[in-house]
């Protein structure tokens, strides 16, 4: 069932509740280094206050674990939202407290208020320890609005819980409908061939999404530190490269099924492999399979493989990329990611990325405006391929 749109609601002198992703990386002064999740719903803010509103909004920041930490705090997010709007935004010190209702009933059109980190209170991340810090957020609003799409795979108080306190009026932002749009609509039913491709260092995190795309797409490339998980399940010397042994089994189950009336799984045939994870340490290119030299680790893949993903991707017409295929940090461990990016670039397939370090990496690149829809979700993006919905998403009320 389609889920209510900020656009079906009646906005005007009206307090809206909306969650938001700030969740926004600091570097150790606080400020913030990257702000694309709080630019993601500039425009669902500026839509409730050109159409008469008033904004309350909310927001975690790391995992405090229900503590105070000054480092946590979302006053740098309260500044850079009202640098971007050119309009103040009042910070609330608190989420709860009794005087930031007070001050919320003052609000006016046009008023923007963002309150301090949720997950200040552990009611937040165990919203049935404590059924009235959802009940409280509630207050603060006449309509609830859900556009933390880097969130909604949470069942949290300001994602679920407080959904129940607005019946018929708690609706999805445009940031959470274009994450639905691209991610549900675009690839439940791909324009083929569908390509996938999934990095990133552990196939722990990541083993549900590709037995999901082995089902939805025609290949499911595979690099970054879990291929070598794989390369182990295979009986290939894997050196002193990451790997989990829990998920031998389940790489090996997976191997097996690629091809099985599904996708086609593609590992890697050559990798990068270094002495050490630093600049300047000695590496080499070595065959998947082949002698790895003593004391060496998988650090990307090879030209090979490269040549082979990009062979493949140039006749795709639809692309979803999670997770970089190296330790991309590094520059000389940054080729393989690099250069799948800008054959990416040069694509007229949709092609959809999602993953906070793959974000960064494809910022790098530089080719970041050439992609479709960069994903603001990291779990949330893998749970919603994986299992169609999330649960901030189901919250919300139905479109009658
Ligand atoms: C994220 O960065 O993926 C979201 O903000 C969710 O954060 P969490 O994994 O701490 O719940």
């Amino acid at each position: 069932m389609p889920k209510l749109s900020i656009t079906d609601l009646s906005l005007k002198d009206k307090k809206v509740l909306m969650r938001v992703d700030f969740n926004v990386p600091m570097d150790a002064e606080g400020i913030i280094t990257d702000d694309t999740r709080i630019r993601a719903t500039l425009p669902s803010i500026k839509y409730v206050l050109d159409h008469g509103g008033s904004l309350i909004l909310m927001s975690h920041l790391g995992r405090p674990d229900g503590k105070y930490y000054s480092k946590l705090s979302l006053r740098p997010c309260a500044n850079r939202l009202s640098q971007l709007l050119g309009r103040n935004v009042i910070f609330a010190p608190d989420c709860v407290r009794a005087d930031i209702g007070e001050v919320v009933k003052t609000f006016r059109p046009g008023h923007i208020m963002l309150l301090e980190n949720l997950r200040f209170h552990r009611a937040e991340e165990f919203p049935d320890e404590d059924k009235t810090f959802a009940e409280k957020l509630s207050k603060y609003g006449d309509v609830y609005v859900n556009d933390a799409f880097g969130t909604a795979h949470r069942s949290h108080s300001s994602t679920t819980s407080v959904a129940k306190y607005f019946p018929g009026k708690a609706a999805a932002g445009f940031l959470l409908e274009k994450e639905i749009k691209f991610l549900g609509d675009t690839l439940k039913k791909p324009k083929r061939p569908f390509c996938a491709i999934v990095g990133g260092s552990k196939i722990s995190s990541k083993c549900g999404v590709i037995e999901a795309l082995l089902k939805k797409a025609d290949i499911v490339m595979i690099g970054g530190g879990m291929a070598y998980t794989f390369f182990k399940a295979q009986g290939f010397p894997i050196g002193n490269s990451i790997h989990e042994d829990e998920f031998i089994e389940i790489a090996k189950e997976l191997i097996q099924s690629s091809g099985n009336g599904r996708g086609r799984l593609m590992l890697p045939s050559d990798i990068v492999v270094a002495k050490e994870i630093k600049v300047g340490a000695p590496m080499q290119v070595v065959k998947a399979g082949g002698a790895i030299p003593d004391g060496f680790e998988g650090v990307d893949i090879g030209p090979e493989t490269v040549k082979a993903f990009s062979d493949a991707l140039r006749s795709a017409a639809t692309v979803f990329w999670n997770g970089p295929l190296g330790v991309f940090e590094i520059p000389a461990f940054a080729k393989g990611t690099n250069e799948i990016a800008h054959m990416l670039a040069k694509l007229s397939a949709t092609t959809i990325v999602g993953g906070g370090d793959l974000l960064a990496a494809v910022q790098a690149a530089g080719i970041a405006d050439k992609l479709t829809h960069l994903s603001t979700g990291g779990g949330a993006t893998l749970e919603y391929i994986e299992y169609g919905t999330l649960p901030g998403i189901e919250a919300l009320s139905d479109k009658s």
